[in-house]
Parts: structure tokens; sequence; C-alpha cells
């Protein structure tokens, strides 16, 4: 039975299956609204329900039980049971580009640390993928779970997909991908997901920050601005790893600071005691920035990576002036069994 969802303030109205998610309802007939892991744990798609009910058939970690007390539901993992009307914050139609199913090659597989290995995936010529920079693929598994990756490259060089993947010891996908997966097999993904991506409209200088392969994302934001000629806004960008050889693609993001007016580039690492060749910043990445910046008010930030740095980027950064409103990110959850579409 199809049940109506009816958007709120907006008014729009679409349609969506027993077994549908509000959010994939949403994805699939064009109503673009935030979000982020599309499996309860990140909470960038928290919306109020003014009427009917849903139920979930996973967990959801990203919403407190004071938050479901107030009627707070996260549109990726709730199904509605009934017809709803849900308060929700729109995107502009603009960014909208329909997620599709596509089978892919492994073009090329490429070391680039101990655990992060480049991934280029050749799409069908004649099915170019369309995306913004900072959006996100998923694999589909033969199981039909799925696992969520970033594009590093930009959209103009959307015929090769090139993606980090960071190694989750005994985690299903990158320990095939690590240990079995040969070039030129092909798998299947669909994409593009997320609201990752960069905000044109106003224009306050820029703080990245990226921990580990969250660094993707961001490259590709960057690269597509350095091809648009798009550099007017300063730029900061902060990337936290454990040791210097984390930083995968250090030399990359060297060479935007020392080409592009108003970019800096701070790495910070966390776990170099041993390594007194350092002369970098140490600590948490999420600290760094807090010691730079002691006013949050004029910048946009856009945060890639671990949930807990996420967390911690938004925190310290609010207390600190940052409106919620100049906050994105893209949180790195582990997802065992995300919601198919
Ligand atoms: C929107 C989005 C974009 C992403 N983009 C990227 C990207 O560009 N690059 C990238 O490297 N990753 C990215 N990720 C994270 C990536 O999707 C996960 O790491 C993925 O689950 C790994 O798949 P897997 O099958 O190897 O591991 P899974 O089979 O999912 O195994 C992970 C399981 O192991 C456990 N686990 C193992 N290690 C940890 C740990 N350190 N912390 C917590 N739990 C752990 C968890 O219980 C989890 O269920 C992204 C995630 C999201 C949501
Ligand atoms: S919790 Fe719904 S998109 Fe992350």
């Amino acid at each position: 039975m199809a049940f109506q969802i009816t958007f709120q303030p907006s008014n729009k109205i679409i349609f969506s299956d027993q077994d549908e998610s509000v959010l994939s309802a949403a994805i699939h007939q064009g109503v673009n609204i935030p979000y982020g892991c599309r499996n309860g744990a990140c909470g960038a798609c928290k919306a109020k329900i003014l009427s009917g009910q849903v139920h979930y058939d996973t967990d959801i970690a990203g919403l407190s039980s004071q938050e479901i007390a107030d009627g707070y539901a996260l549109l990726c993992c709730a199904k509605p049971d009934s017809d709803i009307q849900v308060e929700c914050r729109e995107l502009s139609s603009e960014n909208t580009i329909m997620p599709k199913i596509f089978p892919v090659r492994v073009e090329k597989l490429e070391r680039l640390s101990s655990d992060v290995i480049a991934m280029f995936l050749k799409v069908p010529v004649n099915q170019p993928m369309h995306f913004f920079a900072g959006q996100y693929i998923e694999f589909i598994l033969k199981d039909g779970s799925r696992r969520a990756f970033s594009m590093a490259n930009p959209p103009h060089s959307g015929e090769m997909l090139e993606l980090h993947l960071r190694h989750v010891p005994g985690g299903k996908f990158t320990d095939y991908v690590f240990n079995e997966l040969q070039e030129k097999t092909i798998l299947r993904i669909e994409g593009p997901f997320g609201s990752f991506y960069l905000r044109n409209e106003i224009d306050k200088p820029i703080i990245f920050v990226a921990g580990g392969t969250g660094f993707a994302p961001i490259k590709s934001i960057i690269e597509d601005l350095i091809f648009k000629q798009n550099l007017n806004r300063p730029m900061h960008l902060y990337w936290g790893a454990r040791t210097a050889q984390d930083l995968y693609m250090a030399n990359i993001a060297k060479a935007w600071a020392n080409h592009i007016p108003n970019f800096s580039f701070i790495p910070v690492l966390s776990s170099a005691e041993n390594d007194l060749a350092w002369s970098g910043r140490r600590g948490f990445v999420h600290q760094a920035v807090l010691e730079d910046i002691q006013d949050f008010t004029d910048y946009q930030v856009y945060c890639c990576g671990a949930p807990e740095m996420v967390k911690a980027c938004l925190q310290g950064f609010t207390q600190q002036g940052l409106s919620e409103q100049d906050f994105f990110a893209d949180s790195f959850n582990y997802a065992a069994s995300p919601p198919a579409a």
C-alpha cells in the first residue's frame, strides 16, 4: 500500500511504498532533503513528523530518546505506517541528480598507504555519471547490502571515478578489495548520493576539515573549484591523520597551497610521538582548528571523516560562534546493512 508524504512548509507531496523509507521515496521522486549516511547513524536527515506514524526496521543511533519523544524521525530509516506530514528543510531542486545503478569496471587499483587504496572505476561510455563534487556512491554487494564511498575526482572527469578506500580490518567489502579484488572486475554501484557539496550562495571563507580518507570528497570539491576557476573565497584545509604516511596525498594539498591565492594547508598528526622528523602540528585535527580560529561567525565549515571527529568539530566550532547552518559534513559511519534504496 502506498502512503502519501507531505513535506512542510513546501507542501510537496510524494508517495512511498510500505517498505520504502521517506528519504528513499524523496530521492527517487525529486524532493531534495539533507542527508548523509542513509543508515540511521549521522542524524543529517532528522526531521519532525507533524502527523501520522512511522516505524524503523533498523537501529537509529542518530536520534536521542528525547528527540523521538519530541516527534523527530530519521527520514533515511523511517517507513510510513500511514499518510504523514513532515516538517523538513529542503535543498534547492537545482542540486538534484537522480541516482542510477551502473555497472562499473575496476580500471586501476593503486596503494596510497599501508591501509588506503585508490580505486579507479570506469563507467559505461554511454552512461556518464553526473554528480556534485563531494557526493558519494554505494557499492551494491552480492547479498544486497551496500557500502558508501565518496568520489575523490571532480565531476567533469565523471567517466572515470576515483575513490579512496580505507581498509577496515574484518570489514566485508574492504577486506575483499584489499585481498582479492583484481583490476577489470565488474562491480555494481548506485549513485550519486548525499548533500555534502559546496554551497555557493554566500562567499564566507571556507574551512575544510578532513580526517583520513575524508580527504576524498574534499579533494573533489577543491579540484572542481580549480576547474571552474572559482577561487575567490579564502580556503583553509586541515587534514588530520595518525602518522605522516596516512597523509597519502599531501603533495597535492601542498601544491594547492603553493598555487592558489588565499589557500592554506595545515596537516595535523595525532599518533606521531616517535616521528622526530615531523615539524608540523600534532594532536587532534579539530583542536588545531580551534587553536587557530577563535570566532567562527564568518566561516563556513565542510567536514568529512570519522563520526567522532565530525561530532567534535560541530560541538567545538558552534561553541565558538559557528552557525549550524554553516556546518556541512559527511560522517563516515560503518554500514553493515544500510537500507536498500
Ligand atoms: C556517506 C559515506 C561516505 C563514505 N566515504 C568513504 C570514503 O570515501 N572512503 C572510506 O574509506 N570510507 C568511506 N566511508 C566509510 C565506509 O563506507 C565504511 O568504512 C564501510 O562500512 C566499510 O565497509 P566494509 O564492508 O569493509 O566494512 P563493514 O563490513 O561495514 O565492517 C564494518 C563493521 O566492523 C565494525 N568496525 C570495524 N572497524 C570499526 C571501527 N574502526 N569503528 C567502528 N566500527 C568498526 C563495525 O561494527 C561495522 O559494522 C563512507 C561512509 C559514508 C556513510
Ligand atoms: S541518519 Fe539519516 S542520513 Fe544519516
